[in-house]
């Protein structure tokens, strides 16, 4: 397809909305309720999304090519199964894309969803999300999609469910054939590099790390380095050293228990000097005094790894993917330039371009970013949707 024009539903800040324009496609309409992400809509395509899905007259909504949405997933009727089919979804947000493609018999969908889709409610989200497409003339892949950024070359994990369909009811029956496996550059997570999106200069002095989180993580880098364990496959507890697990724990923390215990006994010497150098961690956080090595023996420090300080401790990665960009909380640390990933970077991570201004409040924009679709996931699903000829 050239040029065409497709319609963005559940907008928030866009990921459709740039991929489709990248592949020829103009918005000629886009829903959101959510006033910040409406706000940035406006601000970068200079289009008004701010109206509920719920409330669209079809008859509004102008003619158009390709319908998209990243849609929530909620559990449908089981009492719809017997009342009759559009009993099934009343009342869902999947629904009201429903309602749309009855009237507009739009050509082309992309819907995007969590990963959990496929086996939601026992894999009956996916049965009946199926089954309505195909009741109202969509051919469709039988399996969903499933893509992640990373096998793309963007360093972020993030698999998500990818629902690809064409408006043909005379051959709703045939499969689409559509499948990412076969796509050759498709890349495993360690092939790829964190520091392909990262912003090489120096950055708002806000993103870098206060003194104290540098103490922190000093010291257990220096924990790292002193024991003579290097591929830890458990949660390093300070507490848990020279205390035995108590009857009542479950086997799993007993288990990790005893090999704090080992790490102890065999590092005794070491660990003894280095919890004295930092007066027995006396004043680090509960969450401070634990540590998890994932690194494996890819780096040997930790200011060379991706680090995340998280409820269940200091948690040190390697430097390949980051976790997937959900509303983040904590904000994962980048290693060698002791600093938090800027919110650019988070944009990146989700293949928007640089051009894209992000929301002012920090907050919101890495939210918001955490919602969207990624731009190049999307791409590639399209094109192979748009250029399908068989
Ligand atoms: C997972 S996010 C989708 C983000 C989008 N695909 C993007 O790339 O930014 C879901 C969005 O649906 C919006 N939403 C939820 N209920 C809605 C409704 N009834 N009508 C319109 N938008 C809705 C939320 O505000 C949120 O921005």
């Amino acid at each position: 397809m050239k040029k065409f024009k497709f319609i963005d539903l559940f907008s928030g800040i866009g990921g459709f909305h740039q991929a489709m324009e990248q592949l020829g496609g103009t918005c000629v309409f886009a829903s959101d309720i959510d006033k910040y992400a409406i706000e940035s809509y406006e601000e970068n395509y200079n289009i008004n999304s701010d109206i509920n899905v719920r409330d669209i007259r079809v008859e509004d909504i102008p003619e158009h090519d390709v319908l998209c949405a990243g849609f929530p997933c909620q559990t449908f009727s089981k009492a719809g199964k017997q009342k009759g089919f559009n009993d099934e979804t009343k009342g869902t947000l999947f629904f009201e894309i429903e309602r749309i493609l009855e009237h507009h018999k739009t050509k082309y969908i992309v819907l995007e969803n969590v990963r959990n889709l496929v086996s939601h409610d026992k894999g009956n989200t996916w049965k009946t999300i199926y089954n309505h497409l195909k009741e109202l003339g969509y051919r469709l892949t039988p399996e969903p999609l499933i893509l992640s950024p990373h096998q793309l070359g963007v360093p972020q994990l993030r698999e998500r469910v990818v629902i690809l369909g064409i408006y043909d009811p005379g051959h709703r029956d045939d499969d689409l054939r559509i499948s990412f496996k076969e796509l050759k550059s498709l890349k495993t997570k360690d092939e790829n590099s964190i520091y392909d999106i990262i912003e090489t200069d120096k950055v708002d002095d806000k993103y870098y790390i206060t003194e104290r989180e540098k103490y922190v993580l000093t010291a257990w880098d220096n924990f790292y380095k002193g024991i003579n364990e290097k591929v830890l496959g458990f949660p390093v507890w300070f507490d848990w050293f020279k205390k035995k697990p108590e009857v009542d724990m479950p086997d799993w923390k007993k288990e990790f228990i005893k090999k704090n215990n080992n790490l102890y006994k065999n590092n005794k010497e070491f660990i003894d000097q280095w919890s004295k150098q930092y007066n027995n961690l006396k004043d680090f956080t509960p969450t401070q005094r634990k540590f998890e090595w994932q690194a494996g023996e890819a780096i040997d420090t930790l200011w060379e790894g991706l680090i995340q300080i998280r409820p269940s401790g200091v948690r040190v990665k390697k430097p390949t993917c980051f976790p997937a960009l959900v509303a983040l909380v904590q904000i994962p640390i980048i290693g060698r330039y002791q600093r938090r990933l800027t919110v650019r970077e988070a944009a990146r991570l989700q293949s928007f371009p640089d051009s894209f201004i992000p929301n002012s409040n920090d907050q919101q924009a890495y939210k918001q970013f955490g919602n969207a679709v990624n731009v190049d996931v999307i791409k590639t699903a399209a094109a192979a949707l748009f250029n399908y000829d068989e």
